[in-house]
């Protein structure tokens, strides 16, 4: 049995000595378990979407409206789930999705997380508005696959400086997240009047940059953090940026860029056109344009139209080995992982974390050769039935 799905042995044999797992392995609980830890502004920073929080519950009901329909008598006996996406070689074709702020679900944040990736083996896509340094979590995540999620600032030199600073302490692949330029409308962080970054919190990457600290009259400190959070609030994003600027892009990172946020085939048309290596079908778990459709429903007509040219990977909702198996079989070449791990981070710091993806890499290899299926290639869209 592959080392993924070994998992589960582990379990039961740690059972015979009355150890259990501390977190459940049923990851759809870890949500209701985080409620209970976290305060509440953070539970609701977390867990909360972009208005009614319908586009977040069409996620889920995309993943629930298709189904896998089993095959037998396969030969399922060698399997391999490993894929290169980008560059990258990875033991299942599974990412950390980019989470800012995760020092408010446990201290540790994204250096807990650094290291349970790196010790799967898994990449971690680190966001700018990260609680510690670019180079803090390079050191945390050690030779561990790591990409860097950049949110497009309105000066350009900032932007140049956090691209070289990524590629300096060795972050391979650019995420660029296009559908956050502004935070949308989210009631459960309104209601309470909460946004960390007004407070300091997921503002590190900013406050140590030469280039803002420069802007603000030098290193931050009490004295001129007010300025500085001002600052970050003019510079957070751009609404005026436009496929043409793609090429300062290109201009400024030579490894592979992905385009997150794209749910329109016209749009990861013109990302290929303009030279970008892959699009994350994204709609941010719902969190920017409520009423917009499930991002498992936009993967399709995406993979059909740049599939063959660029790199297409898919995120929001995913939240089982099973939806990772869906998503492939949809056309993904692989798929990021983002709340569940944000809740295991809050359960149990590193371990919680890696319990997370443990049990997702499992439960995946499980899914598909219990399916008939013995790599990630071997997925298509005709193993699934649409309800
Ligand atoms: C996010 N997401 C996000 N995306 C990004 O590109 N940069 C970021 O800093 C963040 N920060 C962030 C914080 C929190 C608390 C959440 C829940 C999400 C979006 C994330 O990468 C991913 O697109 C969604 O979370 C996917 O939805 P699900 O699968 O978590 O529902």
């Amino acid at each position: 049995m592959s080392p993924l799905a070994d998992f589960q042995n582990e379990i039961y044999l740690k059972g015979l000595g009355d150890v259990l797992p501390e977190l459940p392995t049923d990851l759809t609980r870890l949500e209701a378990l985080a409620q209970e830890r976290l305060s509440a502004r953070a539970f609701g920073y977390v867990a909360g979407s972009a208005g009614g929080e319908s586009t977040a519950r069409a996620n889920r009901a995309a993943f629930e409206r298709r189904r896998i329909v089993p095959r037998m008598l396969r030969d399922v006996g060698h399997r391999d789930l490993s894929v290169e996406v980008l560059g990258t070689p990875m033991p299942a074709p599974v990412l950390l999705a980019p989470i800012g702020v995760q020092s408010i679900f446990h201290p540790e944040g994204e250096l807990a997380v650094a290291r349970a990736a790196a010790s799967c083996g898994l990449p971690m896509v680190l966001s700018t508005a990260a609680s510690f340094t670019i180079e803090e979590v390079a050191g945390a995540s050690g030779d561990g696959p790591r990409w860097y999620q950049l949110y497009w600032p309105k000066d350009r030199d900032l932007a140049i400086s956090f691209l070289e600073r990524a590629k300096a302490a060795g972050y391979t692949a650019l995420v660029v997240t296009l559908d956050t330029f502004t935070l949308a409308w989210r009631p459960r962080d309104l209601d309470q009047a909460y946004l960390p970054f007004l407070r300091g919190i997921g503002t590190a990457n900013y406050f140590t940059d030469p280039v803002f600290q420069k802007a603000v009259g030098g290193p931050v400190t009490d004295a001129n953090r007010d300025t500085a959070i001002l600052h970050w609030v003019a510079n957070f994003g751009n609404p005026t940026l436009t496929w043409d600027d793609l090429v300062f892009l290109r201009e400024h990172w030579d490894g592979p860029i992905a385009l997150k946020g794209i749910q329109h085939p016209d749009d990861a048309r013109r990302a290929v056109h303009a030279g970008m290596d892959g699009v994350i079908v994204s709609n941010h778990g719902g969190r920017q344009v409520d009423g917009a459709i499930a991002s498992l429903d936009a993967l399709p007509r995406v993979v059909e139209a740049v599939g063959e040219q660029a790199a297409v990977l898919f995120d929001s909702g995913v939240r089982t080995g099973s939806d990772v198996a869906k998503a492939l079989a949809l056309g993904a070449r692989a798929v990021l992982v983002a709340r569940p791990y944000a809740y295991g981070l809050a359960l149990g710091g590193e371990a919680g974390v890696r319990h997370v993806l443990r049990c997702l890499m499992a439960e995946l290899e499980l899914t598909m050769v219990l399916s008939g299926h013995k790599s990630p290639d071997e997925l298509t869209p005709e193993i699934l039935q649409e309800i």
